[in-house]
């Protein structure tokens, strides 16, 4: 079977449902967030947004899990984020504080969070200045977060990297603006040369509506390489699918 990703072959798990994929998803970020606590070290976190993983984050806040995480440690960043102000249903950061947030003792000061609500431009200059003050960095060498959550739209698209857009073949920037035409709105992103950057890249994907890209960017001898999806591959760097059955559909997993 081909797979087409340009380095890292990912490890692909394909769970009975979303309750499995997110206790996965959540032992994953509590062993990863312990060896970073071991090593006395924080640990960076890019979230992603979208529906997926909303209830990940809530069973992250829940009282089973939020007590396993040395959240002092923790900083979050954010993949992507709608162009719109902080209220609005549409934004990655509320559906963040409504799921997370408000459940867990994170110092304010380690919430790292896109300002969507801004120009859209001046939000993204500030957002790769947010990174750098965070990296103390100077250096064009690209954030290495611990972990990247991205989920996956119908398109192919990932954070808000849609096929044919600038966005995608941006790589001297680590953040910048997309505009979606068919959602006639902004969005702010991560680029790939950050996400591919990363110590570990965690695919989130739900729901039979993906089954199509999914078998698409899986499927043997398939061309995907202009899904924006298929150009994540972190070349020193781990990359897990965690995939719900209905999402696979034939593709069960290796
Ligand atoms: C966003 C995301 C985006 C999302 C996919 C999948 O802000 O919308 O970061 O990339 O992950 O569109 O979205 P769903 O999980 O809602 O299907």
């Amino acid at each position: 079977m081909r797979l087409f990703f340009p380095v890292t072959k990912p490890e692909i798990i394909v769970c009975r449902d979303l309750q499995e994929l997110n206790r996965k998803a959540a032992e994953q970020f509590i062993a990863l967030a312990g060896a970073a606590s071991a090593q006395a070290e924080r640990f960076a976190v890019a979230l992603s947004g979208g529906s997926t993983p909303k209830a990940l984050y809530e069973l992250r806040g829940s009282a089973e899990y939020r007590d396993r995480v040395e959240w002092s440690r923790v900083h979050l960043f954010w993949g992507d984020e709608r162009c719109v102000p902080l209220d609005h249903p549409e934004s990655n950061f509320r559906m963040v504080q409504e799921s997370l947030l408000n459940r867990v003792q994170i110092p304010p000061e380690n919430v790292h969070r896109m300002a969507g609500e801004k120009e859209p431009e001046a939000a993204a200059e500030e957002y790769e200045k947010e990174l750098r003050r965070f990296l103390n960095s100077t250096s064009d060498r690209p954030p290495r977060f611990d972990l990247v959550y991205l989920g996956l739209g119908e398109d192919g698209h990932t954070a808000s990297l849609f096929p044919g857009s600038a966005a995608v073949s941006e790589n001297r920037r680590w953040v910048t603006t997309a505009y979606v035409e068919r959602l006639k709105a902004y969005r702010l992103t991560l680029t790939l040369s950050v996400i591919n950057a990363a110590a570990q890249v965690t695919f989130l994907i739900s729901g039979a509506s993906k089954r199509a890209i999914v078998n698409q960017l899986l499927g043997a001898g398939l061309d995907s390489s202009n899904f924006p999806a298929a150009k994540v591959s972190p070349p020193d760097g781990k990359l897990a699918w965690l995939i719900t059955k209905d999402a696979a559909g034939d593709f069960q997993g290796e």
